[in-house]
C-alpha cells in the first residue's frame, strides 16, 4: 500500500477539526451587578472531557448556560460554532434529572431534539435509534418513561442529548440521584462512549471520584476570598489510561489533591 499523498502544506486528510468545538475567552458571569464567576478560559476540541467541580452555589450550572450561550457573559467572549445546516446541533445538555415527556414514547422523546432539524420522519426514527442502542435502551423504545428504572430513564435523556449528534455535551450532574450501583454502570458506560462520539464533554460534578474517573482535565472552581466572584482556582490534567483507572496507583493521590484545592478554598 502506498502513503496517501498530500498536497505541501495541507493537512493529512485524517485531521478533521483543527479549530475548538468550544472557546471561552476571560468571561465572567453573573446576575445583575452580582458577577458570581470571573476570569473563565476554556478551549475544548472535540473528544475532549473537561469535568468541573466546585462547591455548591459556586457557579458551575450557570457556567454551562453561559458556555451555551443561553446567558450572555457580562464580559469576554464564548465561541461555539452555529449548528450546520446537516440534522447536527452545536451542543446539548443532559441534566440531573432525566426531564422526559411522560406521554411520548421513549423513541419519541429521543426524537425531541432532532425535530426543526430538517429530517424527515424516516430518518428521526432512525437517528433515534442509534443512540439507543449506544446506551443499551433500543429494545425499550416503545415503552412508555414511567415503565423504566430511574437510571434506564437517565440513560433515555443522554441518548436524547446525542441524538443531534453534538459538537459539545454538556451534563450537568447527570448520575447524582442514582443509586450507588447505576451511577458505576453509567460511568462505565460513558468511557465506553466517549469512544464512539466525536463531541467534546463538559461535566458538572459534586463528586470528585467521577471527575478524576471520566476527565481529560478537572477545572476546580471556587472562591479565594469572600464576597469575591469564584475563579478557575486549577485546572489539572488527568494523564491515566481510562480503562480501569479506578484500580490504578495514581488514582486516589490525584482524587485526594483536587480535594484538597477544593478544602483550601
Ligand atoms: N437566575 C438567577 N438569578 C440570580 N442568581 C442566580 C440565578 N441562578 C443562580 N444564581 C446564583 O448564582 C450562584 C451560582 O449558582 P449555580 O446554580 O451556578 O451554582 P452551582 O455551582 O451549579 O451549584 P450546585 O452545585 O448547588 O448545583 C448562586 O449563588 C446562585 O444563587
Ligand atoms: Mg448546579
Amino acid at each position: 500500500m502506498t502513503a496517501p499523498v498530500t498536497p505541501a502544506g495541507a493537512p493529512p486528510s485524517t485531521v478533521t477539526s483543527v479549530s475548538p468545538a468550544l472557546n471561552a475567552r476571560d468571561i465572567s458571569l453573573g446576575f445583575g451587578d452580582t458577577t458570581v464567576l470571573a476570569g473563565v478560559e476554556l478551549a475544548l476540541y472535540s473528544r475532549e472531557f473537561v469535568a468541573v467541580v466546585g462547591a455548591s452555589g459556586v457557579g458551575k450550572s450557570t457556567l454551562l448556560r453561559a458556555l451555551t450561550g443561553l446567558l450572555a457573559p457580562q464580559s469576554g467572549e464564548v465561541d461555539i460554532p452555529d449548528g450546520k445546516d446537516d440534522g447536527t446541533r452545536a451542543w446539548s445538555m443532559v441534566f440531573q434529572a432525566p426531564r422526559l415527556f411522560p406521554w411520548r414514547r421513549v423513541r419519541a422523546n429521543v426524537e425531541l431534539g432532532l425535530e426543526g432539524l430538517g429530517l424527515s420522519r424516516a430518518e428521526r426514527r432512525e437517528r433515534a435509534m442509534q443512540p439507543l442502542m449506544l446506551v443499551g435502551l433500543d429494545a425499550y423504545a416503545e415503552r412508555w418513561p414511567h415503565t423504566l428504572s430511574g437510571g434506564q430513564q437517565q440513560r433515555v435523556g443522554i441518548a436524547r442529548a446525542l441524538a443531534v449528534r453534538p459538537r459539545v455535551l454538556f451534563m450537568d450532574e447527570p448520575f447524582s440521584s442514582l443509586d450507588a450501583i447505576t451511577r458505576r454502570r453509567l460511568q462505565q458506560e460513558l468511557i465506553a462512549l466517549r469512544r464512539r462520539t466525536e463531541a467534546a464533554i463538559v461535566f458538572v460534578t459534586h463528586d470528585i471520584e467521577e471527575a478524576v474517573l471520566l476527565a481529560d482535565r478537572v477545572m476546580v472552581l471556587g472562591n479565594q476570598e469572600a464576597d469575591q466572584p469564584a475563579r478557575v482556582v486549577e485546572t489539572l490534567g488527568i494523564n491515566l489510561p481510562l480503562d480501569e483507572r479506578r484500580d490504578l496507583p495514581d488514582f486516589a493521590p490525584l482524587v485526594r489533591r483536587v480535594e484538597a484545592i477544593i478544602g483550601n478554598q
